[in-house]
């Protein structure tokens, strides 16, 4: 059956523009610049600007980029692998229902490495380190600066011991990650081979 969308072309340029925008970051980060590098934090808040106006784009942009027309439901994908194995072809205006629950877990996930990236990298700590004197004098009225002293190395581990955490999340979401975009180009391969029509080029510049 010959597979038909609404429109000119399937995906908008604002859908095609922040796929290859998220697609260009995630190599560049995994492959080409440091873990942690200045050059690495500023592409991943390039990375959240990108995933932040794709998600603005799912509730104002036409139908075949919105939420709506791809709602995130296991029901829908188990009705979809029925369709698969019976052979049956169907129209979607957006992503099919296994597709939609793919590019869902795609941004939970990058949502994860972005809040764990931004806690590592975050903005400066207002109290600079060494602290001020008078904040020293102040505190000495009440305790020795040894003991102060003390405290601050307390309260140093305390924050290697959240950036662990941080860095533990970053890694195992980036880990997570790769494996969903295997699936997903599995998936893509899949879905271009299985349906003959135009699922790989339909993401491409001048693809309909
Ligand atoms: C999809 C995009 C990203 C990928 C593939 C990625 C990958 C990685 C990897 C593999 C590491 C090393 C983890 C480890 O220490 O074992 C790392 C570290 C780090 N990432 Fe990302 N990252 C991404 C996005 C971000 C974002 C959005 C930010 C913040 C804006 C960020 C900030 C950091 C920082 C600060 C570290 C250093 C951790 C340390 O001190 O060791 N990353 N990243
Ligand atoms: C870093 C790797 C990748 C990531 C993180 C990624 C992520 C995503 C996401 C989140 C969507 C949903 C798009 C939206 O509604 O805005 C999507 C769709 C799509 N991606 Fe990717 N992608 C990656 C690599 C690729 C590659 C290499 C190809 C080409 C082979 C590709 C082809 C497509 C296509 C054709 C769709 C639309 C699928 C459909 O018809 O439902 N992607 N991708």
């Amino acid at each position: 059956m010959e597979q038909q969308y609404i429109g000119n072309s399937r995906w908008d340029p604002i859908v095609k523009i922040t796929h290859w925008g998220i697609v260009g970051v995630v190599i560049w980060n995994a492959l080409i610049v440091g873990e942690g590098s200045i050059a690495h934090i500023y592409a991943g808040y390039f990375l959240a600007a990108l995933v932040a106006l794709r998600i603005f784009w799912g509730f104002v942009g036409p139908a075949s980029a919105r939420f709506t027309s791809f709602p995130p439901s296991p029901r829908r994908a188990m009705a979809h692998i029925g369709d698969i194995l019976a052979n049956k072809k169907e129209k979607h205006i957006s992503h099919n229902p296994l597709g939609a629950l793919m590019a869902y877990a795609v941004w939970a996930c990058l949502g994860v490495i972005i809040a764990s990236g931004i806690a590592m990298a975050g903005p400066p700590p207002t109290v600079e380190y060494p602290v001020s004197l008078r904040e020293i004098v102040r505190e000495s009225e009440h305790e020795s600066v040894g003991h102060y002293e003390e405290r601050y190395e307390e309260r140093d581990s305390e924050e290697d011991e959240a950036e662990e955490v941080f860095e533990e999340v970053h890694e195992a979401a980036v880990n997570f990650l790769y494996l969903l975009i295997f699936l997903h180009i599995v998936g893509v391969a899949f879905e271009t081979m299985r349906s003959g029509n135009r699922t790989v080029t339909s993401m491409l510049p001048r693809g309909k």
